[in-house]
């Protein structure tokens, strides 16, 4: 990797109860670059987003951000840090309205008279969450939804964002959407490890590339590279 390591993992693995789910996996995300993980379900992407955010224990392995270990710190602390996570499906704040849903991601801040203009930043970039401000976001599209959970996510400015399945539900215009503005947010210098289903999708906007198989990596690189794969595109094409 060119780019400095933004976030190192190596030899992660993790169980819930006696199931195994990761066994001895190892990946990175350098800064500013946007790297994806595809596979098939119940191969294990998940679990390896969330080791990362903090929401699962591994039994083994380490985890550093910014050189430092963060393994056992709590996902507020690793706001602070700098890393935010658009959870598997959306997760908004139904009954709240979409200013609220922003201000929520704003929790870990302390430079409250920079929310308002960041959160009207937020809606330049999801014009279309920009006249439903005030609207519940229950009531929200679900293409709509996951734009304000990528609001949300970059109220707190991280330098990395952390996306579970991100196009999972969406209409095929918004899977492009959300492809179109996963690339702005990283051409503006965030960091994005993206786990995705739709590995075509992935693999056209992202740097770098790891694909799982059942607890495991079996394949790393560029986006380019793995996209012209055969086995690649027999399996996952
Ligand atoms: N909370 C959980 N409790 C028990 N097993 C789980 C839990 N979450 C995931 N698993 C299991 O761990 C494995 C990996 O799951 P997951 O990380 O969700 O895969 P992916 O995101 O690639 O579909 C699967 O076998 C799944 O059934
Ligand atoms: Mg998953």
């Amino acid at each position: 990797m060119e780019k400095r390591p933004l976030l190192e993992v190596r030899n992660l693995t993790v169980y819930y109860g006696t199931v195994r789910a990761l066994n001895n996996v190892s990946f990175a995300v350098g800064e500013g670059e946007l790297v994806c993980m595809i596979g098939p379900n119940g191969a294990g992407k998940s679990t390896a987003l969330k080791a990362v955010a903090g929401l699962v224990r591994p039994k083994s392995g380490e985890i550093l951000y910014d050189r430092n270990s963060i393994s056992g710190l709590h996902p507020e602390g690793l706001v602070r840090l700098g890393m935010s996570i658009v959870p598997e499906g959306r997760r908004v704040f139904p009954s709240m309205t979409v200013l609220e849903n922003l201000e929520m991601g704003a929790y870990a801040r302390h430079d409250v008279h920079r929310v308002c203009q960041d959160i009207e930043e937020i809606l330049e970039l999801f014009p279309s969450l920009k006249d439903r401000r005030r609207q519940k976001a229950g009531t929200l599209s679900t293409g709509e939804q996951q734009m304000l959970a990528f609001g949300r996510a970059l109220m707190s400015k991280p330098k990395l964002l952390l996306a579970d399945e991100p196009s999972d539900g969406l209409s095929p215009y918004y899977i492009d959407v959300i492809s179109e503005k996963l690339k702005e947010i990283n051409g503006k210098g965030t960091g994005i490890l993206l786990v995705e289903q739709n590995a075509r999708m992935a693999l056209e906007i992202c740097h770098r590339g790891y694909v799982f198989k059942i607890g495991e990596i079996m394949m790393e690189g560029e986006g380019k590279e793995l996209l012209s794969n055969p086995e690649i595109r027999k399996v996952f094409l």
